[in-house]
């Protein structure tokens, strides 16, 4: 039989363990763990991402219109846990970590290179329902490590085993 329980909040699962990666107007790269996150339009691709305004990275998302999700793979669980837990407000999280990343191709984020799958993500509009500001964004490129790809050129999510 089942019980209504106390706790409302975050009724819907699993979530995703996802990284957004961005960038301030110093040139600063940061990113962190963000598990509020959705596929929100097929045509044109559309996803969004939920910070709350607390986070460090906030400002970088709402200053520059754009960030990078990375999905890491399993043997990625301490990286992601540390991003997930520090603030770029107190320490360069990339140099901690040695986190080796390139430049976006379409927006000005770095893109993780440990991660097999990085989506290029630009803001379109914003709305603050409650405690995270979601963010929706255009899909402006997704890149995928060749190995994960099928005969088609699409992702293979079979092929990667992500955290
Ligand atoms: C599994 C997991 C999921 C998280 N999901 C989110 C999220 O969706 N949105 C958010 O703003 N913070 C989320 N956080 C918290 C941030 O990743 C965390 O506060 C981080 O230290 C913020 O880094 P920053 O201050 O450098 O931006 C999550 C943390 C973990 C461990």
């Amino acid at each position: 039989m089942k019980k209504t329980i106390e706790n409302k909040a975050c009724c819907i699962a699993p979530t995703p363990n996802l990284i957004v990666s961005c960038r301030d107007r110093e040139g600063r790269n940061n990113a962190l763990a963000v598990g509020f996150a959705s596929n929100v339009s097929i045509e044109p691709a559309m996803v969004m991402v939920g910070i709350v305004p607390e986070r460090f990275s906030y400002h970088m998302i709402k200053e520059s219109g754009e960030f990078i999700i990375n999905l890491p793979a399993k043997g990625f669980e301490k990286e992601y846990y540390y991003l997930g837990s520090k603030s770029g407000k107190d320490e360069d999280k990339f140099e901690v970590l040695h986190l080796e990343w390139t430049d976006g191709e379409k927006v000005n984020a770095p893109m993780l290179s440990a991660c097999p799958v990085a989506i290029e993500c630009r803001v379109t509009t914003s709305l603050q329902p409650g405690s995270h500001e979601l963010f929706f964004a255009s899909v402006e490129a997704v890149h995928c490590e060749e190995e994960y790809l099928d005969n088609d050129g699409n992702i293979d999510w079979a092929k990667i085993s992500l955290l």
